[in-house]
C-alpha cells in the first residue's frame, strides 16, 4: 500500500497509509487528518495541492488544477507508488476530530406539482449531541443512502432547533433522481448523517444590512437564513432575491408570505435566470449591505459581476461552496 507524506506550510510532516483505491483525501481522514475540502468530488478545487514526488492518476475533475507541476486535486488523486505532497495549508489548520456522525428517521418525502421535493429527517436522541438540531443556517450535511457507500451534501432548509427536525429542499431537473432515490426508502428508516459542514454562515456580529441571493439547490441555504433571522427575531434590514422560473413561483411564494410575516422587515424579489439587469438592480438596492449568494455557478458569477461593477468591496460577499450532486443519476437509481 503506497505510503503518503504531506507537508504542510509550515514544514509539518504527516505520514498515512493510501491505499490504491483511496483518495489521498479520504486516506488521510481515515488515519484522522481533515485536510480543507468541501464538494470531495472535483467540483470546488478547495482540496488543491502538488504532488513533490511519486506517481499518481486523477480522476476526473470540474474545478481547475492549481497551476505548476504536480498540482492535483486530493479528492481526485489517487497514488499509484509513494508520493510526497505539498499540502497549501498550516498544521493548525488540519483539523484533527472527526466529523460528528448522528443518525436520523426518515419523516415526509413530498414532492410538489412543481417538482421541488421537501426532505424531513427527525435526528435520533445520541449521546453528547441529545436530539437537537444544532448547525449554524446555511450549512449542510452529508446524507448516506443506505445500502450503499452513497454519501450526498444536502445544504439544511429549516433554521436549528431543539426538535431535532432537519428539511432539505431537492430541485426539480437535476436533482429528480435523488428525489426518487429518496422517495424509495420507506419512512422511518435510520439513516447514517455526517455533519454539519461549511462556512456559509451569517456573520451575525455585522450591524449592516443582508442581502441573500438563491437559486436552485442555492435556495435550500437563504430559506435556512431567513428562517434563523426570523425565529432570532432579528430586527436589521434583510433583502432576499431568490433566482427562480415563473413555474416555480406557487412553490416558493407561500414561503416567502410566511417568512415575511415573521420577518417584517424582509423584502423579497423573484427573478427569472435570464433577468441579469433585474439581478443587478434588486443587488443596488442595499448597496452598503452583506451578500450572501448560493446556487448554480452561473449565478454566483453575476453577483459577483454585479457587485464588482457596483464597487461593492469584495470582502462583503460570502459565497457557498458549489455541491456536489454526483455520483450520476443512472448510479443513483441503480441502488434505490
Ligand atoms: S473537495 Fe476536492 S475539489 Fe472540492
Amino acid at each position: 500500500m503506497p505510503d503518503i507524506a504531506a507537508i504542510t506550510r509550515d514544514g509539518k510532516k504527516l505520514t498515512f497509509p493510501c491505499s490504491g483505491a483511496a483518495s489521498v483525501l479520504d486516506a488521510a481522514e481515515e488515519a484522522g487528518y481533515y485536510l480543507p475540502s468541501v464538494c470531495r468530488h472535483g467540483r470546488c478545487g478547495t482540496c488543491h495541492a502538488h504532488v513533490l514526488s511519486g506517481a499518481y492518476e486523477l480522476a476526473p475533475h470540474e474545478a481547475k488544477l492549481p497551476p505548476g507541476p504536480g498540482g492535483v486535486l486530493l479528492c481526485r488523486c489517487r497514488p499509484l507508488e509513494d508520493l510526497v505532497v505539498e499540502l497549501p495549508c498550516r498544521d493548525a489548520q488540519v483539523g484533527r476530530r472527526q466529523l460528528p456522525r448522528r443518525h436520523a428517521m426518515l419523516g415526509a418525502v413530498t414532492t410538489a406539482p412543481e417538482g421541488w421535493t421537501s426532505l424531513t429527517l427527525h435526528l435520533c436522541p445520541e449521546g453528547e449531541f441529545g436530539a437537537e438540531a444544532d448547525f449554524a443556517a446555511g450549512q449542510y450535511i452529508e446524507l448516506r443512502l443506505p445500502g450503499t457507500e452513497i454519501w450526498r451534501p444536502l445544504p439544511m432548509a429549516n433554521a436549528p432547533n431543539l426538535d431535532g427536525v432537519l428539511e432539505f429542499l431537492l430541485p426539480p431537473g437535476a436533482d429528480t433522481a435523488w428525489a426518487a432515490a429518496f422517495g424509495a426508502i420507506r419512512r422511518g428508516t435510520k439513516l447514517q448523517l455526517r455533519g454539519p459542514l461549511g462556512s456559509f454562515t451569517l456573520d451575525e456580529k455585522s450591524s449592516r444590512p443582508r442581502c441573500l441571493v438563491g437559486g436552485g439547490a442555492g435556495l435550500a441555504p437563504v430559506l435556512a437564513m431567513l428562517a434563523h433571522l426570523a425565529t432570532s427575531r432579528d430586527r436589521i434590514r434583510v433583502h432576499c432575491v431568490l433566482q427562480a422560473a415563473p413555474a416555480d413561483r406557487p412553490f416558493l411564494e407561500p414561503r416567502l408570505a410566511a417568512l415575511r410575516a415573521a420577518l417584517p422587515q424582509l423584502t423579497a424579489a423573484l427573478v427569472t435566470a435570464n433577468e441579469g439587469m433585474a439581478l443587478c438592480a434588486e443587488l443596488a438596492r442595499l448597496p452598503a449591505a452583506d451578500f450572501y449568494a448560493a446556487g448554480p455557478a452561473p449565478l454566483l458569477g453575476a453577483v459577483k459581476a454585479a457587485l464588482q461593477a457596483l464597487g461593492n468591496p469584495p470582502g462583503r460577499l460570502h459565497l457557498a461552496p458549489t455541491l456536489s450532486t454526483e455520483p450520476a443519476a443512472a448510479s443513483v437509481m441503480a441502488h434505490a
